[in-house]
């Protein structure tokens, strides 16, 4: 497994391969939910890229980027379990240079969720993904349903720039109770940990309520509204039943939606979600 930590030693290691290649961009401190993109590369291309970059334009201020988790020796170990060939590890330096006066902008689906909470986020995430394709070339790239609001996003970018990258979406990975993986969870305290579940809970009152027939959105988000009441630790940013392109909040669910929420327990911003319907 090659460490490129510079753009041009990636650029040179990406011209000496030869057919497709995969790529999972991170931001490190990995878990099953990272490696389940890896290894999904790894099945289907002859080469694969993974990054590991905590780039900061995509927190704001106020945010978790210095304390942001990390640990390269563990990653780069599990990446090699992986079957990796390369892994790219900038600096912020090699990544913006001078700084960076040039973004990529998503408009219109960025406005809400995530972006109506974290006005600056996914400006940074376009940016830094649409720079990692411009330097790995990837054939297609991998990214988790987990982040679903940034996996439309990213869509929506590749199809407005004319980009002919394949975006491949895999399910999101969970805790055998029910919550999502994150590099963020290692915030928690073990009452936290505890609390945390009520996200999966609430998805999962969504779902029922689905299963049983309802679709007005609005009993829905308070059903889950009301789960989320009743955890002391829990305070709520959103909770969302909006359609699964555009991101509008739904009246009524006709075919599918996409159910999500952010929620704070104690310091720690965590988000989930789950698609209802086919
Ligand atoms: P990061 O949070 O490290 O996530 C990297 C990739 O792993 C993303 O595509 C994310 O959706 C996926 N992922 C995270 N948790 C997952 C889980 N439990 N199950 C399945 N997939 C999961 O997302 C980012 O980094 C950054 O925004 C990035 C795209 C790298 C740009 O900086």
């Amino acid at each position: 497994m090659h460490v490129a930590t510079t753009v041009a030693e990636m650029r040179t290691l990406r011209r000496a391969m030869s057919g497709d290649v995969g790529f999972v961009p991170t931001m490190g401190y990995l878990h099953e939910g990272h490696l389940s993109l890896v290894r999904a590369a790894r099945d289907a291309n002859p080469n694969v890229v993974a990054s590991i970059f905590v780039n900061p334009t995509q927190f704001g201020p106020g945010e978790d980027f210095d304390r942001y988790p990390r640990d390269e020796d563990r990653d780069l170990s599990l990446l090699r379990d992986e079957r990796v060939d390369v892994v790219f590890m900038p600096s912020v330096e090699e990544m913006y240079p001078d700084g960076g006066s040039t973004f990529v902008v998503v408009e219109g689906i960025t406005d809400v969720l995530e972006g109506a909470h974290r006005p600056t986020h996914f400006r940074g995430v376009t940016t830094v993904v649409a720079k990692l394709f411009n330097i790995v070339q990837p054939t297609r790239a991998y990214f988790g349903q987990k982040d679903a609001q940034q996996l439309a996003v990213i869509r929506k970018m590749m199809r407005d720039l004319l980009r002919d990258i394949e975006i491949v979406a895999l399910p999101t990975v969970r805790e055998p109770d029910g919550l999502a993986m994150s590099s963020r969870n290692a915030y928690l305290s073990p009452e936290e940990r505890q609390a945390a579940l009520v996200l999966s809970k609430a998805l999962g009152r969504a779902k029922e309520l689905f299963d049983d027939g309802v679709r007005n959105a609005d009993p829905i988000r308070s059903a889950m509204n009301d789960l989320l009441g009743a955890e002391p630790l829990a305070r709520v940013d959103y909770v969302s039943v909006a359609d699964t392109e555009t991101l509008q909040e739904l009246e009524t669910i006709a075919g599918n939606a996409l159910v999500s929420l952010a929620v704070r327990i104690g310091k720690t911003r965590l988000i989930d979600n789950v698609k209802l319907g086919a």
